[in-house]
């Protein structure tokens, strides 16, 4: 698995990666979730200090390196030049299955392991460095020896391969590359992905001062999150998902303004998520499955991630009605089984792009918002297991490419005949709901005893606009959808449910 690899093709990470010589937007990126099974870490991101978006195309790295002033929209990246001899380190993430099951089981197997790279030329040892390829690989052999200290379980024998100086061919995990400012060698990236190492990380994730990504899913981590990381001008991705980390949210990661994938999912943080974690120019959030308590921040709505889940944590009180100035980049979000309580607001209507919406397992009140129906692109719709009430709007039922419509476990009174459509057909699943014509709902006594009490939205008027229909007139409160579209999306839908599984 180690390797090192030289970065030939220079684009700004902000907006690109490279896969394989190919330019990929990152909009289009598939994500990889946990990255289970030792799969490869994403593709390392580009390797250049860019300056925070927009994104300005950077010159290649022809000395002097810098990148080009910001010109806005950015051009076309250059052509590629000859694709180098792409070593191992970074495989094409694998590509979701076409097309994706509506639930689809964690995250797709690895590819198979690549032949080796080429044998490259050994570069000459520095004097001054002791042996290594590079001072900077002196200084990150103490970090690892130190980190090495730490470990107190290796049950795959990881650690016997860090021996000797060889960092970049022998130490599995670590990945190499020539750093940019020093135009040395250093670790670039480490993939710990389910290697059950339990370490403290704290002092080891501070001294890897050049690593692109830090992906560490599936092990027994512990430790603080160190401020150090903020000073790390490449770290594009940090995965430490269901890994021992616990305490309150870490909030160096704020100050961590590369990042662009951000997983904290399956540990145990506690007590807040800091609002301004929605500010991060993230694609993608994956907090679920902590002990998170509070009510949603109305930043949550500002968050420029593609994906998000919040789910299985203890969220309280009502969707923010900002959700819907996510109404260009959110593709998926889960919020399910929260506490989570009030109306949906109707700014949900506005999330266009949307092909993910999870609501499940909350204590959501009130109807389905007509704006519903202007969710052009929603694929799995999940309201199951709250106290949704009234009739179901018949138009939400004419989306087009819905292909999973759950609400079952709610207290809806009826469908029009396009729902019944889509319950005929195996998309929409009603059950125990209080639609008294349709087999396997609730008692008439429940449904009696549930209406006996009455539940009003704040602003009910607003659960019946359109906004996406013809003559409709945004208020000013409204979003405006000014920005120009972005790359058409191929990341596959119902991604995000595979973050629901540890690995
Ligand atoms: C790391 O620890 C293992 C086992 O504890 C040991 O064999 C190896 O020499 C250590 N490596 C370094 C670089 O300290
Ligand atoms: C529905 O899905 C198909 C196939 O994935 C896609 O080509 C089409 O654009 C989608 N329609 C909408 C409205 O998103
Ligand atoms: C549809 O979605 C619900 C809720 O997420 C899930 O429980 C169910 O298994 C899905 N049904 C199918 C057929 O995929």
């Amino acid at each position: 698995m180690s390797g090192d690899y030289t970065f030939l093709l220079f684009i700004c990470i902000t907006h690109f990666f490279t896969i394989n010589g190919e330019i990929i937007p990152r909009e289009t990126l598939e994500i990889i979730i946990g990255g289970g099974g030792g799969s490869p870490p994403s593709p390392p991101p580009e390797y250049q200090n860019c300056p925070p978006p927009p994104p300005p195309p950077c010159s290649p790295p022809i000395s002097p390196p810098p990148c080009s002033p910001p010109i806005s929209p950015p051009p076309p990246p250059p052509p590629p030049p000859p694709p180098p001899p792409r070593p191992s380190p970074s495989p094409p993430p694998p590509r979701p299955p076409p097309p994706p099951p509506p639930r689809p089981p964690p995250p797709p197997p690895p590819p198979p392991p690549r032949p080796p790279p080429p044998p490259r030329q050994p570069p000459r040892p520095s004097p001054s460095s002791g042996g290594f390829e590079s001072v900077l690989l002196a200084k990150t052999y103490k970090v690892i020896q130190d980190f090495n200290r730490t470990v107190t379980s290796d049950p795959k024998g990881i650690t016997k391969t860090w021996v000797g100086k060889d960092i970049c061919n022998d130490y599995k995990g670590f990945f190499c590359a020539i750093v940019p400012n020093s135009k040395k060698k250093n670790v670039a990236g480490v993939n710990f992905n389910n290697f059950n190492i339990a370490g403290t990380i704290t002092d080891f994730l501070a001294g890897l001062n050049d690593i692109a990504f830090f992906h560490a899913n599936s092990n027994g981590l512990t430790g603080t999150i160190p401020d150090k990381i903020t000073n790390h001008p490449y770290l594009y991705e940090l995965d430490l998902s269901n890994n021992k980390f616990s305490g309150t949210f870490p909030t160096a990661v704020l100050r961590a303004k590369k990042l662009v994938f951000l997983d904290l999912r399956f540990n145990t943080f506690s007590g807040q998520v800091p609002p301004q974690v929605f500010q991060l120019d993230v694609d993608l959030l994956f907090i679920n499955n902590n002990n998170f308590k509070q009510t949603l921040p109305a930043t949550i709505g500002f968050t420029p991630a593609l994906y998000l889940t919040l789910a299985n944590n203890r969220f309280i009180g009502e969707i923010p009605r900002t959700i819907g100035h996510a109404s260009d980049t959110l593709l998926e979000v889960l919020f399910l089984n929260n506490q989570l309580t009030g109306c949906l607001p109707y700014e949900i209507g506005f999330l266009r792009k949307a092909t993910v919406f999870d609501v499940g397992g909350n204590s959501l009140t009130g109807p389905i918002p007509y704006s519903f129906q202007c969710l052009q692109k929603m694929e799995l719709l999940n309201l199951a297991n709250n106290k949704f009430s009234n009739v179901v709007p018949d138009a939400v039922c004419s989306l087009p490419n819905l292909s999973n419509f759950t609400l079952s476990y709610n207290y809806f009174t009826g469908v029009g005949p396009l729902c019944r459509k889509l319950i005929k057909s195996g998309v929409l699943h009603i059950k125990m709901n209080c639609i008294l014509d349709l087999p396997d709902q609730r008692s008439p006594a429940d449904c009696r005893k549930f209406y006996t009490t009455s539940r009003r939205c704040p602003n009910e008027k607003s659960l019946t606009y359109i906004p996406c229909g013809k003559g409709y007139t945004l208020e000013s409160s409204d979003i405006q959808s000014t920005a120009p579209a972005p790359a058409p999306v191929t990341a596959s839908r119902g991604q995000t449910y595979g973050a629901l599984a540890p690995n």
